[in-house]
C-alpha cells in the first residue's frame, strides 16, 4: 500500500512549492510538484508603456532579479526595432554574468550545501586535518588551495559552531535533519564547508556590486529600452568612471579565486562523496538552451539573430540524451499547457504559443487547508511548458551539454575532467548530483567570460565609447501601430523568454515563461509528467528512507535551484512544524 507524503512548503527556495508524492518500499513512485502561489504580474502589464514594462516585471522575483528586466527590454526592443550600442550590451552581459556566478554561489553554499553537509558534525573535526583535507581536493581539482584555508581559520569557525550549538538556538542552522544517516562526509569536510558556508556569505556581498555600479542597486536594478540607464565617463565623478572601473576589476578578480578555488573543488569533492546521486534524480532527457549562461536572443531563429555579442555556443536543441545531434531550435515550437493548472484557455485543453498565451485564473482545487491536492486534475499554479510537445530540462545541466555538444573548450574540459575523476559517463550529468556539477562547471566558465566581456568593455571605455543609448526608436509614434518581440536569455536557473504584443503604442500582450516554470510544471493533456515529479518518480528508484524526514527528496528538488531562501524546517500553512503522512 503507497503511503502519501506531503511536503509544503520546500524551504531554501524562492516562492512556494508544495511536493506530494506516493512511496512504497521507501522508493517514490509518484510525485506531484505544486506551485501554491498566484502572481499574475502579466495581467499587471496589460495597457501600460511597453517602456515601462521592465520595472513591473522585474519584480516577478527578488532573487533572479535584473533577469527578468533584460529579458522585458530586450523583447520590447526587438518588437519596436531598437538596437542598443554594443557598450549597452556589454554592460548588460556584465550584469547577466555577475548575477549568474553571484547566484550559483549562493544556491551551492546556502540553498544546496546544508542536503550534504551536516555542521553538527563539523564540531568532531580537527582544524589541522580540515586544512589537510582542504589542501588534497584543491590539488585534485588542479588548483592552488585557497588563502582562506587555514588552520586558525577552521578553528575559529568551530568555535562559533560550538558556540551556537551550546547555546541551544541554532539560528540559521535551525531545522535540519543533523545526524539523518544519509550524511556521508566525514567531519574535516564538514568544517571545511560550514567555513566556506560562512565565507561564500562575505563573497556574495561583494559579488553582486558589479550590478549595483551599472544598475544604480540591487535587487532590482535600473534598466532602459534601448540601452542603459546609466553614463559611462571615465573623468567624470557622476558616471562609470576610472574608480568604478577599477573596482569592478578587483572584484572580478576576487570572484576568479573563490569559484576556481573554493567552489569548483568543492563542488567536486561533495558529488565525489555522494556519487550515488549520479543515479538519482535523473529527469527528462531533452534539453535546450540558447546558448551559455547570459546568453540573450532575440528575432529570427533562421538568421541566428543574437542581441549578446558574447554568447560561444548557438542555441540548440538535445533530444533523448542524443548529444551528436544537436536540432536548430525554433520558438514557434514552444507551447504552454494548463492541464494540470489553476487556469482555462479560452479554446479549452489545448498548448499554447506565448505569443497567443493567456492567463485566466479557473481555481478548481480544495479549500485551504487541505492536507492532499493530487487527486484533482489541476493541482499547480505553474502552467506546463512543452518544446515540440515534449517535456524538456533547462538550466545549467541543458546549457552544459549543449556547450559540451557544440565542442566549446573549456566546457568539454571542465566536464571531461569531472567525468573521470569521479568515473561516471556523461549521460549521468542529468541527475542530482550532476545538476549540482554543471552549476559549478558554468560557474567556472561564467567567471571567466565575466572577466573577458570586461576586458572589452573598459577597452571601449579607453577607446572614449561613451555611447550607451539608442534614441531613434524611444518615441512611440516612431515604432508600427502593431508589433510583437521576444527575447530568451539564459538565467541562472535557465532558460527564460518574454513574449510583448504592443499595440497604439500600449501592452496588448504579455508573456513569460520561466525556468522554473519549464522545470516544476505538471502534467500534460497526455499524462507525461514534468521535470521535477520526472526526477522524483520517472524510474521508481527516487530513495525516501525516512518519510518525515525527507532528506533526498530536497536534495533532488533544491538541486534544480527553485530559487529563494531561509530555514529548514517544514511548515504547514499555520506555521506548525509538519509532514503529513496521509495513509
Ligand atoms: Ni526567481
Ligand atoms: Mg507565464
Amino acid at each position: 500500500m503507497a503511503e502519501q507524503v506531503a511536503i509544503d512548503p520546500i524551504t531554501r527556495i524562492e516562492g512556494h512549492l508544495r511536493i506530494e508524492l506516493e512511496v512504497e518500499n521507501k522508493k517514490i513512485t509518484k510525485a506531484w510538484s505544486e506551485s501554491t502561489q498566484y502572481r499574475g504580474i502579466e495581467e499587471i502589464v496589460l495597457g501600460r508603456d511597453p517602456r515601462d514594462a521592465w520595472a513591473f516585471v522585474q519584480r516577478i522575483c527578488g532573487v533572479c532579479t535584473s533577469v527578468h528586466a533584460i529579458a522585458s527590454v530586450t523583447a520590447v526592443e526587438n518588437a519596436i526595432g531598437s538596437n542598443p550600442p554594443p557598450q549597452a550590451k556589454a554592460i548588460r552581459d556584465l550584469v547577466l554574468t555577475a548575477q549568474e556566478v553571484q547566484d550559483h554561489v549562493i544556491h551551492f553554499y546556502h540553498l544546496h550545501a546544508l542536503d550534504w553537509v551536516d555542521v553538527v558534525s563539523a564540531l568532531k573535526a580537527d582544524p589541522a586535518e580540515t586544512l589537510a583535507f582542504a589542501q588534497k581536493i584543491a590539488k585534485s581539482a588542479g588548483v592552488d588551495s585557497w588563502k582562506g584555508n587555514t588552520v586558525e581559520r577552521f578553528a575559529e569557525v568551530q568555535a562559533t559552531v560550538k558556540a551556537i550549538v551550546d547555546s541551544g538556538q541554532l539560528s540559521i542552522f535551525t531545522g535540519g535533519y543533523w545526524g539523518h544517516p544519509a550524511y556521508k562526509l566525514p567531519p574535516a569536510a564538514n568544517l571545511m564547508a560550514v567555513a566556506h558556508y560562512l565565507d561564500a556569505l562575505e563573497f556574495q556581498r561583494s559579488m553582486i556590486r558589479i550590478v549595483t555600479v551599472f544598475g544604480g542597486k540591487n535587487p532590482h536594478p535600473n534598466f532602459l529600452v534601448g540601452g542603459m540607464a546609466c553614463t559611462i565617463d571615465r573623468d567624470k565623478s557622476e558616471s562609470i568612471n576610472q574608480v568604478q572601473i577599477d573596482q569592478i576589476a578587483d572584484w572580478i578578480a576576487e570572484a576568479e579565486e573563490f569559484v576556481h578555488k573554493v567552489y569548483l573543488p568543492d563542488a567536486l569533492a561533495i558529488v565525489g562523496v555522494y556519487k550515488e546521486y549520479f543515479s538519482i534524480g535523473a529527469s527528462v532527457p531533452n534539453y535546450f538552451a540558447v546558448g551559455m549562461s547570459g546568453a540573450t536572443y532575440a528575432g529570427d531563429p533562421r538568421t541566428a539573430s543574437s542581441t549578446s555579442p558574447h554568447s560561444k555556443v548557438k542555441p540548440g536543441v538535445i533530444f533523448n540524451n542524443d548529444f551528436a545531434n544537436v536540432a536548430e531550435f525554433d520558438p514557434a515550437k514552444i507551447t504552454e499547457w494548463v492541464s494540470s493548472a489553476w487556469y482555462s484557455y479560452e479554446g479549452g485543453d489545448i498548448g499554447l504559443p506565448p505569443a497567443e498565451g493567456e492567463t485566466k485564473v479557473n481555481y478548481t482545487g480544495p479549500a485551504v487547508p487541505y492536507t492532499w491536492v493530487a487527486d484533482h486534475d489541476q493541482y499547480t499554479w505553474s502552467k506546463a511548458p512543452r518544446y515540440d510537445g515534449k517535456v524538456m530540462q533547462v538550466g545549467p545541466v541543458a546549457r552544459v551539454v549543449l556547450a559540451y555538444a557544440r565542442g566549446h573548450e573549456r566546457t568539454k574540459a571542465l566536464v571531461d575532467l569531472a567525468v573521470s575523476k569521479l568515473g561516471i559517463t556523461l549521460p549521468q550529468i542529468n541527475s542530482t548530483a550532476g545538476r549540482a556539477l554543471s552549476r559549478c562547471v558554468e560557474a567556472v566558465t561564467s567567471v571567466e567570460s565575466l572577466s573577458e566581456i570586461f576586458k572589452t568593455f573598459v577597452a571601449g571605455v579607453k577607446g572614449r565609447d561613451y555611447d550607451i543609448f539608442d534614441s531613434t526608436k524611444w518615441e512611440p509614434s516612431s515604432w508600427p501601430a502593431e508589433a510583437t518581440g521576444y527575447s530568451f536569455v539564459e538565467v541562472a536557473r535557465g532558460n527564460l523568454s518574454h513574449w510583448v504584443g504592443i499595440k497604439d503604442g500600449k501592452i496588448s500582450h504579455y508573456q513569460a515563461v520561466v525556468p522554473t516554470t519549464w522545470l516544476a510544471g505538471g502534467r500534460d493533456k497526455e499524462g507525461n509528467i514534468g521535470p521535477y515529479e520526472y526526477a522524483l518518480s520517472g524510474n521508481q528508484q527516487h530513495p525516501l528512507a525516512i518519510n518525515d524526514q525527507p532528506l533526498e527528496v530536497l536534495r533532488t528538488i533544491h538541486s534544480f535551484d527553485p530559487c529563494m531562501s531561509c530555514a529548514v524546517h517544514l511548515l504547514d500553512p499555520e506555521g506548525k512544524e509538519v509532514q503529513v503522512v496521509v495513509s
